[in-house]
């Protein structure tokens, strides 16, 4: 991982898995291990935060979910690592995901480039939970590179001694990762000026 106070791209891995062996941050760790000087790839925890209930305001709910906040926010983009279960995605992932996403289209997610990688034991890769995941941050207003998708099949196979050492799929997220840094180099070269006009009415901001 890169030194913070030199990075150029910061970036936040989040693994919808929370075990220790887990084949979905293995991911993540080694692809942080390959990435330039200029970019650090750093894991959130999501494992402490509790079940996203509206009324939880007890303090240990508010900071866990304002680091996390936070963590996205100084993050230049996202690299989301996650196994597939039931079809779906890890109710852990799922949880992170609601809390970080209030208020609604106007969170902190809104904008932030993201590349989403599924994992299985399956040779499917988890594409149900790809695809499921990109339906899901569509509705929080980020943007989920558009490139070929990663997903990785029989991912268990390729960890050796909690390492994920399979090369073929690390030089595919490399060049996965380095498509998220120009859409995240475009965006901080040419920030969102929203189109002023007739156009936009928002009616359906809800603030
Ligand atoms: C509750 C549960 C449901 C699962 N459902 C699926 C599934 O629908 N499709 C699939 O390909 N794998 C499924 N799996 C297998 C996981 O994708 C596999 O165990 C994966 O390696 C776990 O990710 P991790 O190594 O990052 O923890 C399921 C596993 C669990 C525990």
């Amino acid at each position: 991982m890169g030194d913070s106070r030199s990075s150029r791209y910061k970036l936040l891995g989040i693994s919808g898995s929370l075990r220790r062996a887990s084949a979905s941050t293995a991911v993540l760790r080694a692809a942080a291990e390959r990435l330039p000087p200029d970019v650090e790839l750093s894991i959130a925890s999501i494992g402490e935060l509790p079940l996203y209930n509206e009324d939880d305001r007890r303090p240990e709910t508010i900071a866990a979910v304002n680091e996390l906040n936070r963590a996205i926010d100084n993050a230049d983009g996202l690299v989301v690592a996650s196994p597939e279960y039931n079809h779906g995605i890890p109710g852990v992932l799922a949880n992170a995901i609601d809390w970080v996403s209030r208020p609604g289209y106007e969170s902190v997610l809104k904008h932030k480039p993201v590349l989403v990688i599924s994992t299985s034991k399956s040779p499917l890769g988890g594409a149900r939970a790809q695809l499921y995941l990109r339906e899901l941050f569509a509705a929080t207003l980020s943007r989920v590179i558009a490139r070929r998708q990663v997903v990785v099949g029989a991912a268990p196979s390729k960890i050796v001694d909690g390492r994920f050492v399979h090369e073929p799929t690390l030089a595919f997220i490399d060049d996965a990762i380095a498509d998220l840094l120009d859409e995240i180099a475009v965006f901080k070269a040419r920030p969102l000026e929203p189109f002023r006009g007739p156009l936009r009415q928002n009616r359906y901001v809800s603030r």
